[in-house]
């Protein structure tokens, strides 16, 4: 069996909120709140290998020299169910710069298709591109490629749940790229959703089921 290079946030906190997640009675009020929480678990785990430099400051009592990020960060949020996932990285982040890739897939052949870019100048950016569900691993492909044509290094990805589909689409697409996941499920069902999973994420975190 193949090892999946996927770095699972297995915290206690995490593992309660994403049982909250799955389970189809959660409001949609308590969805975001809980996938705000949980996204920034991800979050803080996907930005562990960021630089950092010296910084001398002076505190009341001496100057003293500490450290800082050596690095601006860059968050891509894949439309719109991403967007749940960057409300988290602005939060931790205040100063993150922000790109959009939007990308929809198709009901029956779920091959996603692309419908909006608007990306910064990645290049000299820690990239995190952020969508919660990875199924067919189509949608994250396509915009790994595009953070990447916009200069993106180093670039990460970040989900909520990984099906092992998407993993294989993605490592053999993009083997530099690491995967942040809550949890790595089972399999996907015959309409490509992720089983167990949670449903459709972007119905469920907009009100729109
Ligand atoms: C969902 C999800 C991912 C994609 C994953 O988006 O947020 O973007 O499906 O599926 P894949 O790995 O098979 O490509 P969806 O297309 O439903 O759009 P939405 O976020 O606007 O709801
Ligand atoms: N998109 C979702 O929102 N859920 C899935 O299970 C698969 C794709």
């Amino acid at each position: 069996m193949r090892l999946m290079a996927v770095i699972v946030v297995d915290h206690p906190l995490a593992k309660h909120l994403l049982s909250n997640l799955r389970d189809k009675t959660t409001s949609t009020a308590a969805f975001r709140h809980m996938s705000r929480a949980l996204s920034a678990m991800i979050i803080l785990e996907a930005t562990r290998s960021m630089g950092l430099e010296p910084w001398t400051v002076e505190t009341p009592v001496q100057e003293t020299t500490e450290s800082q990020l050596s690095q601006g960060l860059a968050i891509v949020p894949v439309l719109r169910a991403g967007l749940g996932m960057m409300e988290s990285a602005l939060d931790l982040f205040p100063d993150v710069a922000v790109g959009y890739v939007g990308l929809e897939r198709d009901e029956t052949t779920a091959i996603a298709r692309s419908y909006y870019t608007k990306l910064p100048d990645l290049r000299n950016r820690y990239t995190i591109c952020v969508d919660p569900m990875l199924a067919t691993g189509g949608s994250a492909s396509q915009a790994l490629s595009v953070c990447k044509s916009a200069g993106a290094n180093p670039l990460v990805y970040a989900c909520i749940i990984a099906a092992p589909e998407g993993i294989d689409k993605v490592e053999g697409d993009h083997p530099d790229v690491p995967i942040y996941a809550a949890a790595v499920d089972s399999h996907l069902n015959d309409h490509k959703y992720i089983v167990p999973g949670l449903g459709d994420f972007g119905d469920r975190l907009f009100g729109t089921a």
